[in-house]
């Protein structure tokens, strides 16, 4: 299983799907995927109020970051800089291109690379958003390990014995977990990602959780007083 050209592939399509930007030929499961995004388009709204308010003069990086769909507003709330990485190059151009049209390309940087290659991280910030599901415990080590003590916000889907989640995994098995040999998005307890978070970071950290975010949870140490929970 090839893990770049298995987004190279999805990458696109599941933006245009799940972020309403087009709507393309009729596939069944994913017309039923898609009007189940609401979740999707929150945790983004989401994640914007929480960093927004608290990147001013800060470098903030996002991994795993798609065509870049915060990048305006990160700039636009003075951060001093912003750097996209995403393993997808069909991603990549997509951001540049959605930065030049809305005129804050030389402000962004875009990078195509795998989370593994990467060194450790210039950054005051570091984000991602559908990232964490995606990634093996050595993988999640090295995200944190390169994170340094950077504040941090990710996002995960918590394991929950809830209807969504039992659809959740009823839609990854027949829309692609069969063929994907096991490469499928994982479900977390907050806890095991607290415990790898902390062994490089000791921020606090705080969770967030809401039922528009389904079994989703952003976990930041952005305005966090306390430990994990
Ligand atoms: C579910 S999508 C989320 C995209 C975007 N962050 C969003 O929320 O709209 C996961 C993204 O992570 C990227 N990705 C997956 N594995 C990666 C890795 N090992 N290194 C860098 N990017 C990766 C994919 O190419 C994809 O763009």
């Amino acid at each position: 299983m090839d893990i770049r050209t298995y987004w190279e592939d999805k990458i696109i399509g599941w933006e245009d799907g799940r972020y309403e930007f087009k709507t393309s030929r009729f596939q069944p499961l994913e017309w039923i995927a898609n009007r189940s995004s609401a979740s999707l388009r929150y945790r983004l709204a989401s994640a914007s109020e929480l960093l927004v308010p608290e990147v001013n003069g800060l470098r903030v990086v996002e991994l795993g970051c798609g065509s870049g769909l915060l990048a305006a507003n990160i700039i636009n709330a003075g951060a001093a800089s912003y750097r996209g990485v995403d393993i997808a190059e069909a991603a990549i151009a997509r951001a540049r291109d959605r930065a030049a049209a809305i005129g804050i390309a030389d402000k962004v940087q875009f990078d195509r690379a795998d989370l593994a290659t990467l060194k450790e991280l210039d950054a005051d910030v570091v984000f991602s958003l559908g990232l964490l599901d995606w990634l093996s415990d050595p993988e999640l080590n090295h995200l944190y390990r390169i994170g340094k003590d950077a504040h941090w916000l990710h996002a995960i889907s918590e394991r929950r014995d809830s209807p969504s989640q039992y659809l959740h995994r009823l839609y990854v098995f027949l829309a692609y977990g069969y063929r994907t040999e096991r490469y499928t998005p994982r479900y977390f307890a907050v806890n095991e990602i607290c415990e790898i978070a902390n062994r490089y970071n000791p921020r606090p950290v705080r969770v967030i959780r809401n039922r528009q975010l389904s079994f989703g949870a952003l976990l930041t140490t952005l305005n966090a007083d306390r430990r994990c929970q």
